[in-house]
């Protein structure tokens, strides 16, 4: 089984689109996926659920008021388990402050359900902080989403960074499976970007480019995949063969 983190701690470059699409793509051809919504800002939860609001949240789960299995919840529409987030979760890092092993309570927490699953995706917030440490230190691999035209090598390379201190300062090493260009318009301006990526920081660029497409937008608000709301869009065909590309 494998635990996959999506980061990025810019805002805005599809990460909570791609996680919540490539989990769906995942449960279509038979693989039993679990989401987990690190982010207070519920993006992925509210683009599943629409406005539902949940008593049972992964911030429960990182205060030890709950174990994984009780905040699980299933979407009929995308056809996976998902564990929920709510705004509580934007004040944890204070709240858990003096607790020893902080860095690891989702690890250990997904300990005991991780054997029901083919595959766990985290959406992770727009930061590197302790949320984002305690995706990273529950997972083998990330995939980081990157949208070219707002492109920073800069970005990556603080990622990198987090990447090598966890690494080193905690002995947890992390398989970078790739770079997903996501919302792409301009083929010059991404293959400039793709160049830099390859030459100048050697990572993994995913073949398939999810471009900036009107049905992935629609699916999102309408609370269901984009291979479900608009089979044959390029957006769909962009995330089912994504989804075949990352290796769970
Ligand atoms: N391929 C795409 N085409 C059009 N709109 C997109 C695409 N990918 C994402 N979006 C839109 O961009 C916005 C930000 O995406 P989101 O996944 O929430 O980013 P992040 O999680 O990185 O903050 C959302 O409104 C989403 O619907
Ligand atoms: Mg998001």
């Amino acid at each position: 089984m494998s635990i996959i983190s999506v980061i990025n701690q810019k805002g805005g470059v599809a990460k909570t689109t791609t996680s919540i699409n490539i989990a769906s793509s995942w449960s279509k051809r038979g693989k039993k996926v679990l989401l987990i919504d690190l982010d207070p800002q519920s993006s992925a939860t509210h683009a599943i659920f629409g406005d539902k609001e949940f008593d049972n949240t992964v911030f429960d789960i990182l205060i030890n008021r709950l174990s994984p299995e009780e905040a699980v919840v299933h979407s009929e529409a995308f056809d996976i388990d998902v564990i929920p987030s709510e705004i509580m979760l934007s004040g944890v890092d204070i709240q858990l402050a003096a607790h020893y092993g902080r860095e690891r309570i989702l690890k250990k927490a997904l300990e005991s359900i991780k054997r029901k699953y083919d595959v766990i995706i985290i959406d992770c917030s727009p930061s590197l902080g302790l949320l984002t440490v305690n995706a990273l230190l529950a997972s083998k691999d990330i995939i980081i989403p990157i949208c070219p035209e707002y492109f920073s090598l800069k970005g990556i390379e603080l990622i990198l960074e987090t990447l090598k201190n966890l690494r080193v300062g905690l002995g947890h090493k992390l398989n970078v499976q790739g770079i997903v260009i996501t919302r792409y318009r301009n083929r010059k301006v991404t293959n400039d970007v793709i160049k830099d990526v390859r030459e100048k920081i050697g990572l993994n660029v995913f073949d398939s480019f999810i471009p900036d497409n009107i049905s992935v937008e629609e699916a999102h608000h309408r609370h269901i995949p984009v291979h479900k709301y608009a089979p044959s869009s390029k957006g769909a065909k962009a995330y089912n063969a994504l989804s075949k590309e990352i290796k769970v």
